[in-house]
């Protein structure tokens, strides 16, 4: 039992801290993907299912440690207002993150502010297929972690995992996300190709039952 502890610091591969983990996330995560809120248009909602993205968490902290193998330099795309940027960098308190987002949709300003803070972030505020957005990732490459979630399209992504998966460090994973979103197959299909070509070791997350799915893919080169 954690009690009266931060609980980012207080991982524990166990089933009781992996319930505490859920019932937190579920306090900053809508109803339809199985949390507590309402949709409120304050837009500072996780845009994540708790039970996945516990589920990435708790699988990215026995990878660091089955493999000795550390998540220091995080590539975001698609960073948006960088909520679970945050999640994520409490957890792994990375030594550096790269960001790419062009802020085209609705985005807090204050939310965007408040994950801004504390963190070793250079935020590429382009379009990914601007070749010298391309060029300035790969300047600060190899990430040991990087996360796809941009453009949906099945171009989209086609693009951003083309352009930025040379980006990785050996050992290191690339997340998809929204791989079992209905309302975006392209991420899907993208996902059933890669798996094809058996270069690369893939795991999926889903968490099924509420009106919105994502589902996390991670894909580990072989
Ligand atoms: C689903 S949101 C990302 C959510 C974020 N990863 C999170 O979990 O909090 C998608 C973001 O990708 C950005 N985006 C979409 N297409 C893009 C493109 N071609 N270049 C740069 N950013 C893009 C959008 O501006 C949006 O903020």
């Amino acid at each position: 039992m954690v009690k009266n502890k931060y609980i980012y610091d207080q991982f524990k591969d166990s089933a009781s801290y992996k319930k505490i983990l859920i019932e937190f996330l579920k306090h900053s995560t809508n109803a339809e993907v199985g949390g507590y809120r309402n949709y409120s248009g304050a837009k500072d909602h996780l845009t994540q299912n708790p039970y996945e993205i516990a589920d990435l968490i708790f699988f990215l902290k026995n990878y660091e440690l089955k493999n000795k193998f550390y998540f220091n330099k995080f590539l975001e795309i698609g960073f948006s207002a960088g909520i679970t940027n945050t999640l994520l960098n409490k957890f792994f308190k990375f030594k550096k993150i790269v960001g790419i987002d062009s802020f085209k949709y609705g985005i807090s300003g204050d939310v965007l502010i408040s994950n801004l803070r504390f963190k070793n972030l250079v935020l590429l505020c382009s379009d990914t297929n601007d070749t010298n957005t391309i060029d300035n990732a790969r300047a600060m490459s190899p990430y040991d972690l990087i996360f796809i979630d941009a453009n949906h399209t099945y171009e989209g992504i086609k693009n951003d995992f083309k352009n930025y998966s040379p980006l990785i460090a050996k050992k290191g994973i690339i997340i998809l996300h929204d791989i079992m979103n209905p309302e975006w197959t392209g991420v899907r299909k993208l996902w059933d190709e890669i798996e094809k070509t058996k270069k690369y070791k893939m795991k999926k997350i889903f968490s099924n039952g509420f009106p919105i799915k994502y589902g996390i893919g991670l894909i580990i080169k072989k």
